[in-house]
């Protein structure tokens, strides 16, 4: 798969894909994100694929949207552009995504790293929500998933100043899950990858569905879909492999069946 804006590479069963416009810190013009969003689809299709890392480089995960590339729309353009409606296609992506970040993630930069399911951060990750420096708020998911990522008071202080915050304030916050020495934090979020594609790919999949069901629904809702996905599992070979091979005091073999 070759891409103008972003790369593709892979390691076993973890598909690695950068975001790859370094002279603009990564800014997240159209052309980067339909690239990236066929990138996820075309490799969520393929069963050699078991999970996702999402980089950017040392010094920019995203520095958000193209600013350049908006500057001059008006709002019908905006809304024919209809640009962030496409990156529910990253949000419906059903095998896990590991954001590994390092330095700027800001505004669409943060939004995608927290259309990921995990993030791994370097010690010179920063994250922030801008747009109110420029004059608009954020439009692709910042001040729903900030919110239910940190809670209303610090998605309103990032949300209302623009500032920027620290991976150390992020992890306290619950955005992050690891801080890693920036030397690290791509193989640290790799290696996180391959530890859940060791795993059984339904139930991985089956896991994933459920913990992002609990954004959307009532508790009720969420425990019979959860419920669902359980016993749904009990018609998989892998399930029968798992439980057989902990009786047998062995390593299970996964099939993804
Ligand atoms: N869009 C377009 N170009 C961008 C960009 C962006 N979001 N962020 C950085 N760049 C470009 C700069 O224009 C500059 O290009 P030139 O060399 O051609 O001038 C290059 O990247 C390097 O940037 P700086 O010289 O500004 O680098 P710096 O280290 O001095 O500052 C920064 C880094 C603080 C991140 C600064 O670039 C900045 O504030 N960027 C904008 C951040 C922002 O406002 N993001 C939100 C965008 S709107 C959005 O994302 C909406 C949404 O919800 C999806």
């Amino acid at each position: 798969m070759t891409f103008a804006n972003i790369a593709v590479t892979r390691d076993g069963a973890v598909a690695i894909l950068q975001l790859n416009r370094p002279k603009v810190l990564n800014a997240l013009n159209m052309q980067l994100m339909d690239e990236l969003i066929s990138a996820f689809q075309e490799l969520d299709n393929d069963d050699s694929v078991l999970c996702f890392v999402l980089h950017g480089n040392e010094k920019a995960f995203a520095a958000g949207a193209d600013i350049k590339e908006m500057a001059e729309a008006s709002a019908a353009e905006m809304i024919a552009r209809d640009q962030f409606t496409r990156w529910d296609k990253i949000r419906k992506v059903k095998k896990p995504i590991i954001a590994a970040v390092s330095g700027f993630a800001l505004g669409g930069g943060c939004e995608l790293a927290m259309h990921c399911d995990i993030i791994i951060a370097s010690e010179s990750a920063k994250f922030g929500q801008p747009e109110i420096n420029i004059g608009v708020i954020p439009g692709a998911g910042g001040t729903q998933r900030l919110t239910r990522a940190v809670g209303k008071g610090a998605a309103m202080e990032m949300v209302l100043t623009g500032r920027m915050f620290s991976a150390e304030d992020m992890l306290r916050a619950g955005l992050v899950n690891k801080i890693v020495p920036v030397e690290f934090y791509l193989t640290e979020a790799v290696a996180l990858a391959k530890e859940i594609a060791s795993k059984p790919p339904v139930a991985v999949r089956l896991a994933k569905d459920a913990i992002l069901k609990a954004f959307d629904t009532t508790i009720e809702t969420g425990l019979e879909y959860e419920r669902k996905n359980f016993y749904l599992l009990f018609a998989t070979e892998d399930m029968r492999e798992g439980m057989k091979a902990f009786i047998e005091k062995r390593k299970p073999e996964w099939k993804g069946k």
